[in-house]
């Protein structure tokens, strides 16, 4: 018996040190401070879920309408609006399925019935007071309609119009292409692909009283394969005849360009009054102009990694209506190397690359250079004008630039970032960046931009940027890594409610809503929602809770920008409650002499250092506890093996974040010789355990047996017995939770030996007995499961107090 149970134990205990290897006690600046799983998010009441209908899917399309307190959303067959203030509660749906007949055309033409003919609803845009504009796939052949939503909140219509029209140029036909669009002054701007095949790719501008306008045709100079993320119109003067729609997307780098194929980041530009040439680019774009963006990072090796996937572009507005900031996320195109990237870029830069020389070359073979002639005027690009310029409409342009105009839409330099690099990398995790949105947050010590990232995994990163000396050194604190849908999928969608202090998320499997901030869960002490540097959070006298920058109250104290505990809360409370030593727990544990023992301490912060001091005796000096073979200092706590006598002492766990330091754990440890043990062990040996430990505390019968080599057999039995338990991470979870069933029981034991200790020892203490040491294997199991409970992101300084049996 005892080899087999000797394995089992080697199974779990391996499963331990293997987990503690990785990355405990390394550097944490790039880890959250803290990280909450789906379960949490929803015990907290942090999050509220549509968990999606069984017919439908890809909830990707949203539009947010904060003043009717509803968030419209475009998914397979169906247009969704949901109540601001709970996407569980009272949303109304309505399924627009594609006809039979299209859904078997789509069929016989070789597309998938399931995933592709379907009406993936793509465009969502405010058309007039009463009526959104809505675009599908309908299967392979887009269609269009007008989704009426009432003028006032009261007025609570939801009714999509019978007339349909055609999609064309504004959805694309297959739904997996990336598409863009946005509705300005009853036009549709749409970045998309126009045909079956998904080839002809090109920005329309349809509806309206215009006759629709493109791209040039199959002219890769244009576009080459592009895959759009955004459309947004940003004004270039107070005259709204300069007024410029700019597109964000990522397409082939063209021909000549770069060697072999290579994604390149976009961002073009045209004039809202583009009408078009008169004599060629008829019905053409004549003012699109195309630069690359550039976000990259300089490697070791003297060559930058760039980040070239453009994902998601977010426009924080300023006080200049013409200057939004430009957040944008990028991932690479590398199988290999798998990384993410967020790039701020300003509208100067961008207007100055588009006022720079542009991209040119003499012929198929020759290498693209700033052209150096002579420029056409007006310039190709800039917008026509009856003030400036003497040019009414781009159909009154010299022919010499609409010729200009057509051979030359790139420019020759790119666009780099603010500051010339990324502000957020993240390369060493197993996600990637999806989607953005920033919200501006006003502090005690500034304005912050705090963003929210969205994962490919279904999570979420809470990160604000903190200039460290000036603004152009900007430390990026990863506040929170949030999990908010049930299963790991790319978020695709992202609003962000300032009204309702509200995240809104989309992905193929529902919608998700989740607070901007949750103040509480920082702690219950100044220093801790101090260190949390939230801008949203500040202590108030009594909590951490919401700063509002108008209610002026002199106990309010919050520090984004250094988060220095010290001057912020050092006044509040005496020095031992600032460094927590009021609410630090005082514990005794016993361990048995060979065995091993487990001190548990877990900071709340993931971005805390933990370590140890030892202390023979109070008076005693302190003495920092290194790893070494016997001591392991995990993430978790201090794990001490083989024990010997002279390990008796005080243990102090400190954790240090951000220059401060507190004490988080202060434990005496006794250790026991085995003989001792034994005499405990086998004092009172009797059945009818169970049915002591349901009876009341007080009248339990001493302790009866000690069942932890039986139950270790029968451990080992269910192992072997059942082929279907093959995981040993099961197993141990198994062995875990009768561990706690059996806890009681072992209660018993423990008082025994709380009482034979206590007999000796006069001291009035909370005294606790780590059940864990009793048994090296029990032990083992039970440190395994708090590294599981850890890693479902339980952070909890201790849980044995609590449960701890009433001190005698
Ligand atoms: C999908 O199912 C819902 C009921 O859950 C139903 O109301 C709706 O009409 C169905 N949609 C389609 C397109 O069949
Ligand atoms: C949202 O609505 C659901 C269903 O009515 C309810 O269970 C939940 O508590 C609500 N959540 C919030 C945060 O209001
Ligand atoms: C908005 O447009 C729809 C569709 O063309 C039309 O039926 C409706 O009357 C318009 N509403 C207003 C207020 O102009
Ligand atoms: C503890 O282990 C040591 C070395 O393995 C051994 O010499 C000693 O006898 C053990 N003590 C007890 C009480 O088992």
């Amino acid at each position: 018996m005892g080899s087999l149970w000797g394995s089992v134990v080697l199974l779990c205990g391996v499963l331990l040190l293997r987990t503690e290897g990785s990355g405990a006690q390394q550097t944490k600046n790039n880890v959250p401070r803290l990280k909450l799983s789906y379960k949490e998010m929803l015990e907290s009441n942090n999050l509220v879920t549509f968990e999606g209908l069984a017919n439908s899917s890809a909830y990707h399309t949203f539009l947010l309408d904060e003043e009717k307190g509803r968030l419209v959303v475009g998914a397979k067959d169906h247009i969704f609006s949901f109540n601001l203030l709970n996407v569980s509660r009272d949303y109304a749906q309505i399924p627009w399925p594609a006809s039979p007949t299209r859904r078997d055309e789509c069929k016989w033409a070789g597309k998938d019935l399931s995933r592709e003919c379907s009406n993936f609803i793509k465009v969502l845009q405010p058309f007039n007071q009463t009526h959104l504009y809505v675009c599908g796939t309908g299967a392979f052949h887009p269609v269009c309609s007008y989704l009426e939503v009432g003028k006032k909140p009261e007025d609570s219509v939801f009714r999509l119009e019978s007339h349909v029209e055609n999609g064309r140029g504004k959805s694309p036909y297959d739904p997996k292409l990336l598409t863009a669009s946005m509705l300005i002054d009853g036009e549709l701007y749409a970045g998309t692909s126009a045909d079956f095949m998904g080839r002809d790719f090109a920005i329309f501008r349809t509806l309206g009283k215009h006759h629709p306008i493109r791209t040039e045709q199959h002219d890769s100079r244009w576009l080459n394969d592009p895959r759009f993320v955004g459309v947004h119109q940003i004004p270039e003067s107070d005259n709204p005849e300069d007024d410029k729609i700019y597109l964000f997307f990522k397409e082939n780098a063209m021909d000549g360009e770069h060697a072999g194929k290579a994604t390149h980041a976009r961002i073009g530009q045209l004039c809202k009054n583009d009408l078009g040439g008169h004599r060629s680019l008829v019905n053409k774009w004549t003012t699109f102009l195309k630069a690359r963006l550039i976000c990259s990072v300089p490697g070791s090796n003297g060559i930058d990694t760039h980040f070239d996937e453009l994902q998601d572009v977010f426009l924080m507005s300023t006080k200049d209506p013409k200057s939004p900031i430009i957040y944008a996320v990028f991932t690479t195109s590398s199988n290999i190397f798998k990384g993410s990237a967020v790039c701020m870029y300003s509208m100067t830069d961008i207007r100055r690359v588009f006022l720079g020389p542009y991209a040119h070359r003499d012929g198929p073979n020759y290498q693209w250079v700033p052209f150096q002639g002579r420029v056409p005027y007006p310039r190709p690009g800039t917008c026509p004008s009856k003030t400036f310029g003497g040019f009414d409409t781009t159909k009154d342009l010299p022919d010499e630039v609409v010729t200009f105009a057509r051979s030359h839409p790139a420019m020759f330099n790119p666009v780099y970032p603010i500051n010339n690099r990324p502000i957020i990398v993240k390369t060493d995790v197993d996600y990637q960046f999806t989607q953005i949105v920033v919200d501006k947050v006003e502090a005690e010590d500034g304005q912050y931009d705090v963003m929210f990232i969205g994962t490919d995994m279904g999570t979420i990163l809470k990160v604000v940027s903190i200039p460290r000396g000036s603004w152009h050194d900007l430390e990026e604190v990863l506040l929170e890594e949030m999990t908010v849908f049930r299963e790991p999928t790319a978020i695709t969608a992202m609003e962000l409610s300032t009204k309702q202090q509200q995240l809104y998320l989309g992905s193929d499997i529902g919608v998700s809503q989740m607070p901007l901030h949750r103040c509480e869960v920082y702690g219950k002490a100044c220093a801790e929602c101090c260190l949390a540097r939230d801008p949203y959070c500040a202590w108030d006298g009594t909590e951490c809770s919401r700063y509002f920058p108008m209610a002026k109250r002199r106990t309010r104290r919050q520090d984004i920008r250094n988060g220095d505990p010290l001057t912020q809360c050092s006044d509040l409370q005496h020095h031992d409650e600032l460094s927590g030593l009021s609410t630090l727990l005082d514990k005794t544990v016993y361990g048995v002499e060979n065995s091993s023992t487990f001190l548990e301490c877990s900071p709340k912060s993931q971005r805390a250092m933990t370590y140890w001091q030892y202390q023979r005796s109070i008076v005693d000096r302190k003495q920092e506890i290194k790893s070494e073979e016997r001591f392991i200092r995990t993430d978790q706590g201090l794990l001490i093996r083989t024990l010997n006598k002279k390990d008796s002492g005080i243990y102090l766990c400190q954790a240090v974040e951000h220059g401060f330091m507190q004490t988080l754990l202060k434990v005496t440890l006794e250790v026991i010789d085995t003989e001792r043990l034994e005499d405990l062990l086998h004092r009172d040996e009797e059945p009818a355990a169970a049915a002591a430990a349901s009876r009341p505390a007080q009248d339990r019968s001493p302790p009866q047996e000690t069942p932890n080599n039986k139950l270790w057999y029968r451990d080992f039995l269910s192992l072997v017995n059942h082929p279907t338990l093959n995981s040993v991470d099961e197993f141990c979870e198994q062995v875990w939770k009768r561990e706690r069933k059996h806890r009681r029981q072992k209660a018993h034991l423990v008082q025994q030996v709380q009482i034979h200790h206590q007999q000796q020892q006069q001291q009035q203490q909370k005294a606790v007995v780590n059940p864990h040491t009793h048994m090296h294997a029990q032990g083992l199991a039970a440190k395994w499961k708090h590294l599981q409970e850890r890693q479902k992101g339980r952070n909890r300084r201790t849980h044995e107090l609590e449960r701890a049996p009433r001190s005698v």
